[in-house]
C-alpha cells in the first residue's frame, strides 16, 4: 500500500509533485496553522509529515498518530518538535540546514541596517505626510561602518553574518559555547571574547544560537543592563532567547537604543511595549523567506521524507539515535 504523507501548510507545487511521485500526498489546503485537534485528525493515518515551525509536534500529538515514521521539518530549527518523544517512538526527524544560511545572514543585516538608520520609522514618517523638507537633525540614526558587531552564536549563520561585516570595516567579536574552529575565526576576522565582553563592547548584538535551556532568556534585565545605551539588539534566532518584558523595560528606559526582531517569545503574539516603540523594527519571522531559499528548503524537506519512508537514512536526520538503534 502506498505510503501517506501530510503537508501541514500550503507549500510549493514543485515539492508536492516530487513527493507525489513516491507517496500519496495530502496538503493542508487552507494555509492557516491547524489547531492541535485538526492536525491530529489530519495525520492519524499517515506515515510521514512535512511540518512547519508553526506546528507543535509534541507527545500528545505523536500518541495520536501510530503509523508515523518520519517528520520532515521545513526549517533548520526544530524546537517545535519534542525530539525525545519522537526518538522514543522510533520516529525520524529531519531539518533543512545549510540552504538558508546566507539568506538568514542577509536578513540579519537587513534588520541591523533598518534599525540603525531608522528605515521603518522614516517610511512611516513619509507616508504620514510629515516630510516637509530636509532637516539637519531629522531622523538621525547610528553609523554602522567602523562599529563593533557582537555575535552570540558562531555557527553557520553567525559566520555568514561576520563575513558581511568586513565590507563595513567593523570589528567583530563573537562568543559561541561550541567554539568555532581557529581557521573559521581567523578567516572571518572575528575575535572570540567572553559573553560579558560582547554585552559591554558591542554597538550591535546579533543572536545566532539555537533555543536550548541554556539560551532561553539569555537576553534579560542583567545582560541588557550591561549593554551600551547606543546598542541595538538583533534577533533572527528564536524568540524565547530574549525576555521580551525585559527588552521592553530596556527600550522604554533608554537602556539600549533599539532592537530589530524577526522572532518572538510567544510567536505570533508580541509584547505591547514592542509594538509601541518606534525604535524597534518588527518582522514576521521571514529571515529565510526569499523565493529561492524557501523553495529549496521545501525540496530538501521533501527529499528527506521519501528515503525515510522507504527505510533509507534521510540526509538531514537530526535524531540519529533512531537510525543507530535500528541498525545495531
Ligand atoms: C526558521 O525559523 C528555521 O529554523 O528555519
Amino acid at each position: 500500500m502506498a505510503r501517506k504523507v501530510f503537508v501541514t501548510r500550503r507549500v510549493f507545487n514543485e515539492a508536492i509533485s516530487r513527493l507525489a511521485a513516491h507517496v500519496q500526498t495530502e496538503m493542508n489546503p487552507t494555509d492557516r496553522v491547524l489547531t492541535p485537534d485538526e492536525l491530529a485528525e489530519s495525520i492519524n493515518e499517515v506515515d510521514g509529515i512535512m511540518s512547519m515551525v508553526t506546528d507543535s509536534i509534541d507527545k500528545e500529538l505523536l500518541d495520536r498518530t501510530p503509523d508515523l515514521k518520519v517528520v520532515a521539518n521545513f526549517a533548520v530549527g526544530y524546537n517545535n518538535i519534542d525530539l525525545m518523544a519522537a526518538t522514543e517512538r522510533g520516529i525520524m526527524v529531519t531539518n533543512t540546514p545549510g540552504v538558508l544560511t546566507e539568506t538568514t545572514a542577509d536578513f540579519a543585516w537587513t534588520l541591523l541596517m533598518a534599525a540603525a538608520r531608522r528605515v521603518c520609522e522614516s517610511d512611516r514618517f513619509v507616508r504620514a505626510g510629515r516630510f516637509e523638507a530636509w532637516g539637519p537633525r531629522a531622523l538621525l540614526g547610528y553609523d554602522i561602518h567602523g562599529k563593533v558587531l557582537g555575535l552570540v552564536g558562531f555557527g553557520r549563520i553567525g559566520q555568514a553574518v561576520a563575513r558581511r561585516a568586513s565590507g563595513f570595516a567593523m570589528k567583530v567579536v563573537v562568543h559561541d559555547p561550541m567554539e568555532a574552529p581557529e581557521q573559521v575565526v581567523s578567516k572571518t576576522g572575528a575575535m572570540p571574547v567572553t559573553l560579558n565582553e560582547i554585552w559591554e563592547t558591542s554597538d550591535f548584538v546579533s543572536l545566532h544560537v539555537p533555543l536550548l535551556d541554556e539560551t532561553r532568556h539569555l537576553i534579560n534585565d542583567t545582560t541588557l543592563g550591561k549593554m551600551k545605551t547606543s546598542c541595538i539588539l538583533i534577533n533572527t534566532s528564536r524568540g524565547p532567547v530574549v525576555d521580551e518584558a525585559a527588552l521592553v523595560r530596556a527600550i522604554e528606559s533608554n537602556q539600549i537604543a533599539g532592537a530589530a526582531l524577526d522572532v518572538y517569545e510567544r510567536d505570533p503574539d508580541i509584547e505591547e511595549g514592542l509594538l509601541r516603540a518606534d525604535s524597534v523594527v518588527l518582522a514576521p519571522h521571514i529571515a529565510s523567506a526569499s523565493h529561492e531559499t524557501r523553495l529549496e528548503m521545501c525540496m530538501i524537506a521533501a527529499d528527506n521524507l521519501a528515503p525515510g519512508l522507504r527505510g533509507d537514512r534521510p540526509k538531514n536526520l537530526v535524531n540519529t539515535d533512531v537510525w543507530e538503534r535500528r541498525h545495531r
